[in-house]
């Protein structure tokens, strides 16, 4: 079950960073933010005043625990609640205390690629909830999900929080949906937060923060490659650079290059040149509204059934069923 998957995905790290600085134009995927120093500079992002979404996702969770908690329940009978990424497991807390506080059985599943993370979010549930019974379950969420189900026939509700989502781009998040719809039963719910279309200032600002947070944790793409793949990225030669498309709902993040550059990457035995304000596109953040999500949830063959938002409606928590 805690099996190690480092090799693997060493070597894959290593595919898709030579990929993607020899494709034209260059990239890099946004799942290589998060090492050791990437969680750091995530859960730092997540306390700026400018990053909404969590703060909106956990006002949602707080105000409709008891509506979501007896949507969860719905047929009496025991349920696994299964956490696809779960992280620190902060929002996801404000649910568990509420189920075990009205009684309602169930067993918590995170699944999260990190093991590390894994093992402190089930100590601190230990901790704060022992009532809790957590089986966690490292690895991809796909693997792990497959095999969960293979393993129990127990009712499942399935939870993706965070707009973790929107870093696909929507023919990725159909797939990922119908794979998730693909392993539902009619009764099994996705509980699922989206984040909105909202003024376009508003969403620049969370993505280019004015303390330079996302600008690190952007550029930890290239720390990382310099320290995990031995290669001399000089960080101060490129810009963090954010742009959102208020017609399509995208924010994308670039690193551009300032100058002229070439880079050695020893573990790659590649040598990357730059021209002066060349681009690598690292992420996107996809933004919704209730049409689009519907669009999503119909093509994977599932349907909305309950809608939280926030007051300002910023950021909204979709029940989906088959
Ligand atoms: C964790 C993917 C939801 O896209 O908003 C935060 C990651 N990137 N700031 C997002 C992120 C830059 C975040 N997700």
């Amino acid at each position: 079950m805690q099996q190690k998957t480092t090799l693997i995905s060493t070597s894959q790290f290593h595919k898709d960073v030579y990929k993607g600085l020899t494709d034209f134009p260059k990239h890099l995927s946004s799942k290589y933010f998060y090492d050791a120093k990437g969680d750091k500079l995530f859960q730092e992002i997540m306390d700026m005043p400018e990053y909404y979404l969590t703060n909106s996702e956990f006002k949602i969770l707080d105000k409709f625990k008891d509506e979501i908690c007896r949507a969860f329940f719905k047929d009496s009978k025991e349920f696994n609640l299964i956490e696809l990424g779960a992280g620190d497991g902060k929002k996801t807390k404000i649910l568990l205390r509420h189920l075990v506080a009205e009684g309602i059985p169930f067993q918590y599943v995170p699944i999260d690629i990190s093991e590390n993370a894994l093992i402190q979010l089930e100590d601190s549930i230990n901790n704060e909830l022992p009532s809790v019974r957590v089986a966690s379950l490292q690895g991809t969420y796909f693997e792990t999900l497959e095999n969960l189900c293979k393993m129990q026939h127990k009712r499942k509700v399935i939870m993706f929080l965070g707009s973790n989502i929107g870093n696909l781009l929507h023919p990725q998040a159909v797939e990922f949906l119908m794979s998730i719809q693909k392993l539902m039963t009619d009764d099994d719910l996705l509980f699922i937060g989206f984040d909105q279309k909202k003024d376009p200032q508003t969403i620049l600002n969370a993505y280019n923060d004015a303390a330079g947070i996302t600008e690190r944790f952007n550029k930890n793409l290239l720390a990382r490659i310099n320290s995990e793949l031995d290669a001399n990225f000089d960080l101060n030669k490129f810009l963090h650079w954010e742009v959102y498309d208020p017609a399509t709902g995208t924010a994308k993040s670039y690193l551009v290059a300032r100058e002229n550059q070439t880079v050695y990457i020893n573990g790659l035995d590649l040598t990357i040149t730059f021209d002066a304000w060349e681009t690598i596109h690292t992420e996107i953040s996809q933004k919704y509204d209730d049409n689009i999500v519907s669009w999503l949830a119909d093509k994977a063959g599932m349907q909305i059934s309950r809608i939280f938002s926030d007051e300002n409606k910023f950021y909204k928590n979709y029940i989906l069923k088959k």
